[in-house]
């Protein structure tokens, strides 16, 4: 395919390297029957059954009225930095992976700089929906390896919950708000092994939010719109494909995956890529049971899970793979 957005391996130079990873959910935790029974006031039938069956999610966490994707991103940050063991003035680049924003503008990871009280590094958001992470997480690495930065806080940070129509019972039940982050620093051996970005435009209608801001008005609707069959198809394909070729493209194979971080989404959609690529679900890390789907922060958050609970050690070999809205996906391969 042409127009394709990747990084190769290569064996010397500058890398970059995962420092340290933090996670942040808000506190209040719905599970599928409080859900359900919320809904239900509203004359909107669903059951704790269906979701579970047809997603694998059992609860999500929603922000607190006022609590921003600000918030909950600087709550990773802060983690991530103190897992790295590093001082935030050292940072000199912030990217907020998000589809939630606190504004219009300024950006979100504008406002994380100054939560986080340092000034002057660059900071800017990515807008590849569910695959942010992984875009932020490329774009990164080739800032680190070009030597336009050295640390990195790499942020995935979304309050879903504000987008969701609660009469539409197809869509409502599936997502979920909160934020995971990293420090990406330079380093003299990999660190992020390869990655392949993607995007097919043509597929903008099957999962959007299509309002806008005009005139002082919301123009269009504002709440998130799915054609969910047309999304696990699209999914499932791509998904298998681009881990295939940034294997290739880092001269390993499926056999070397130690963990899979697919986006969480829905486990039979990891079900299905870790099928296909012959692992066994005992190397995919999987929390959408207790996060639902929280967009891009969803790779970030199941990395910091999977690093505190010690599955993953450093040297592992990590495939992390978004899909989502646009159509956008991506894979980025690691030791980490
Ligand atoms: N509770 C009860 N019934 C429901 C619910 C619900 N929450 N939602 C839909 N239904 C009903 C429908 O009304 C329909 O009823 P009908 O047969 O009487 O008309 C029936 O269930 C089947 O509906 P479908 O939409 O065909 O259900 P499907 O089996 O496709 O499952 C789902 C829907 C879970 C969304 C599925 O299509 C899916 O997993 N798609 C992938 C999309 C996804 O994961 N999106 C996340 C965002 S995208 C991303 O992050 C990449």
């Amino acid at each position: 395919m042409n127009g394709i957005a990747s990084t190769a391996a290569v064996t010397s130079g500058r890398f970059s390297r995962i420092a340290g990873t933090g996670g942040h959910l808000p506190g209040r935790r719905l599970t599928n029957a409080e859900l359900a029974d919320q809904l239900a006031l509203r004359g909107v039938e669903t059951s704790d059954d269906w979701i579970v069956e047809r997603t694998g999610i059992r609860a999500r966490h929603f922000a607190a009225d006022g609590e921003q994707c600000s918030d909950l991103a600087v709550a990773a940050a802060r983690r991530a930095l103190d897992a790295a063991d590093c001082d935030v003035a050292s940072i000199d680049l912030i990217i907020v992976a998000t589809s939630t924003p606190d504004m219009v503008f300024p950006s979100t990871a504008c406002i994380v700089q100054q939560k986080l009280g340092i000034a002057g590094c660059a900071a800017f958001d990515m807008q590849a929906v569910c695959s942010g992470f992984v875009y932020a997480l490329t774009v990164a690495d080739s800032m680190i390896r070009s030597g336009a930065a050295n640390k990195a806080l790499v942020i995935g940070a979304e309050v879903f919950s504000r987008l969701l129509d609660f009469d539409d019972r197809g869509t409502c039940v599936l997502f979920g708000d909160g934020a995971g982050a990293v420090v990406l620093q330079a380093s003299d051996s990999p660190g992020l092994i390869a990655s392949e970005l993607h995007a097919d435009g043509r597929y903008v209608d099957i999962l959007c939010t299509p309002g806008s801001v005009a005139g002082g008005l919301i123009r269009g609707d504002p709440t998130l719109k799915m054609d969910g069959q047309a999304v696990f198809k699209l999914a499932v394909g791509v998904l298998e494909e681009v881990a295939r070729s940034v294997l290739v493209k880092a001269g390993r194979n499926e056999a070397d995956i130690d963990w899979l971080i697919p986006h969480q989404a829905n486990i039979r959609i990891m079900q299905s890529t870790a099928r296909k690529l012959k692992l066994s679900m005992d190397k995919v890390i999987v929390t959408v049971a207790d996060h639902g789907n929280t967009s891009a922060a969803s790779i970030p958050l199941a990395l910091d899970v999977a690093v505190r609970d010690r599955r993953i050690a450093r040297g592992d070999t990590v495939m992390l793979e978004g899909v989502g809205g646009g159509f956008t996906w991506g894979a980025v391969l690691l030791d980490y």
